[in-house]
């Protein structure tokens, strides 16, 4: 049964139960991305800018009706006409970058859905998050098109000339969520993001600046799925791990050991 309260209200109570928490000597609680965001808007002083969620949706919401309406991307004439805008939490402290949406994502109209994305999203989980804890985004927002038919599940990788005209979006969507780290998926967001021109294999496991932020490389998801292998699978929950330590996330011994005996 829920009971209606106030913020206000609510604020109190949740004062009260922080304050004997602390008195009783517990130092620091875990709280999810998404319920610190809430905090932040819930704490927020009369007239006091919001730098959390509230603020940030509202530049998401006009980067992504300007990538509706992309120029560059749509006069190119080599991308499909269904938009796929980035999902998540805009004040996450990981944001996951992808290549471009599939068919799946099309018809959902939300990025890493797919078999994919339900990768993806189990490795948000076994890093101890929920995928809505998280900001997922990919280089670009138009699914690469091929012939001039339905094109089924095919997708094909985009070109040089569609990355160029579509990462000013994500640019400007990492401007704003400001995440401590971008976790590369891939080739396309690794050359895309930061100009590298090497294999993933070689350029993953080491951090990079991103301008302010922080970045890492890893394996898509779709190339593991792919590939089946086992030891491509640990490389890539090494990577997780890495990026877990960086962030001072806790790592359990389950997770440690996760890929340990496989
Ligand atoms: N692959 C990607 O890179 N992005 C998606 O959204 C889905 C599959």
């Amino acid at each position: 049964m829920s009971v209606p309260i106030s913020p206000a209200g609510s604020l109190n109570l949740l004062n009260n139960y922080l304050r004997e928490l602390s008195d009783s000597g517990v130092t620091d609680i875990l709280l999810t991305e998404a319920a610190l965001g809430k905090l932040r808007i819930l704490t927020a002083k009369p007239g006091q800018q919001v730098t959390g969620s509230a603020n940030k949706a509202q530049e998401l919401a006009e980067i992504r009706e300007r990538a509706t309406h992309s120029q560059s991307c749509l006069s190119l004439g080599t991308l499909r006409d269904t938009m796929v805008f980035s999902v998540g939490n805009p004040d996450s402290r990981i944001v996951f970058i992808g290549e471009a949406p599939g068919s799946e994502e099309e018809k959902q109209g939300e990025p890493f859905v797919g078999p994919a994305g339900k990768l993806l999203t189990k490795i948000i989980e076994t890093m101890g998050m929920n995928r809505e804890d998280v900001y997922i985004s990919n280089i670009l927002k138009f699914r690469p098109r091929i012939g001039n038919t339905d094109q089924g599940a095919k997708n094909r990788k985009p070109s040089a000339e569609e990355v160029a005209a579509s990462i000013q979006c994500v640019r400007d969507e990492i401007d704003v969520v400001r995440p401590e780290l971008i976790i590369a998926l891939g080739g396309c967001a690794m050359q895309g993001l930061l100009e590298l021109d090497e294999g993933v294999n070689r350029a993953r496991g080491k951090l990079y600046d991103l301008g302010a932020h922080k970045a890492m490389v890893t394996f898509h998801p779709s190339y593991l799925l792919r590939s089946g292998a086992n030891s491509e699978k640990r490389k890539l929950w090494e990577d997780m791990l890495m990026a877990m330590s960086y962030l001072r996330m806790p790592i359990s011994d389950k997770q440690e050991n996760y890929f340990k005996d496989r």
